[in-house]
């Protein structure tokens, strides 16, 4: 199947979309995005992550290209164009095209905004969960604003290489005193000795997932304890489960850390649990 995107106004055949060299999202990384997952036809957490959207946005002072409504006709369109039932939708949006300067364009500009949809086989996701992923740690490299979902992902890309080329699935972003701080591409928790469900605090060193924030909503409702802390890598290694969550892994169990296992060494009871409540919780919208 030919897949489509919607790009500055047009819905075009993915081989044949393009954007103009002078970018500021191709030359300067100057954007910011999101990805939605998509179970069965809808759109999971679509306001949260429209939230943290214009967030991003208004951080950087690029202006939303589009209402609110517009947006989310166009995501719409984009998953059924696609026939997604299971995968997800990307959303770029970049200052836009002007003269290359480092500093915003003299005149405004109108934003560019991509949006495309990509199917993904659900039985895929759930191997990886039944068995479990390895993660390894890494220094973070990346800059001081991370809690802004921006395109400039160099240092996540060579951390997710270096888990790749070490036959692991993630990379855990460590810090100058050896706490961890997130997953390249998504939050990472542990459950402690004492059954204390624990991920970092937020601060602009981290990102708001969307599936963190939800996932704390679940662990609440389930009377489950929860600890919003720095934990270290001695820490997670000592830990009784660790997982990772993202809009596309969704709760993701953990079984080895820098080759070390993890409580038995595979997928804990309840990392499982919460990953089968999740989408009970999560708000679907269609
Ligand atoms: N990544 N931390 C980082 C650095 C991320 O890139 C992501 C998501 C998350 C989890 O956020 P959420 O639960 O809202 O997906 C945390 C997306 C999926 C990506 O870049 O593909």
């Amino acid at each position: 199947m030919s897949r489509v995107a919607y790009v500055n106004g047009q819905y075009v055949f993915s081989r044949d979309a393009k954007v103009h060299i002078e970018d500021r999202g191709y030359q300067f990384a100057d954007g910011v995005y999101e990805v939605c997952e998509v179970f069965h036809g809808a759109l999971i957490d679509e306001q949260r992550h429209m939230e943290r959207l214009a967030r991003s946005l208004a951080e950087l002072r690029i202006d939303a290209p589009l209402g609110a409504g517009a947006l989310k006709v166009i995501l719409r369109e984009v998953i059924v164009r696609n026939k997604v039932t299971n995968g997800y939708v990307y959303i770029q949006v970049t200052r836009g095209v002007a003269p290359r300067e480092h500093t915003f364009p003299e005149k405004p500009v109108r934003p560019s905004l991509v949006v495309t949809g990509r199917q993904i086989d659900p039985e895929k996701g759930e191997r990886a969960a039944r068995k479990g992923i390895s993660v390894v740690t890494t220094p973070d490299l990346r800059w001081k604003r991370v809690d802004i979902k921006t395109i400039s992902l160099l240092p996540n890309v060579l951390a997710r290489q270096t888990a790749k080329e070490q036959g692991a699935y993630e990379a855990w972003l460590i810090d100058s005193e050896g706490m961890v701080i997130e997953g390249a591409a998504s939050n990472a928790w542990i459950i402690d000795r004492s059954g204390a469900i624990i991920t970092r605090q937020l601060d602009h060193c981290v990102l708001r997932g969307v599936t963190r924030t939800t996932l704390i909503e679940i662990i609440a409702a389930e009377g489950l304890r929860f600890e919003e802390r720095k934990f270290s890598v001695e820490e997670a290694f000592a830990a009784q489960e660790a997982f990772v969550t993202g809009a596309t892994t969704l709760v993701m169990p953990v079984i080895a850390i820098d080759g070390r296992k993890i409580g038995a060494g595979a997928p804990g009871p309840v990392a499982q649990r919460l990953r089968a409540i999740f989408h009970d919780t999560a708000a679907r919208s269609s």
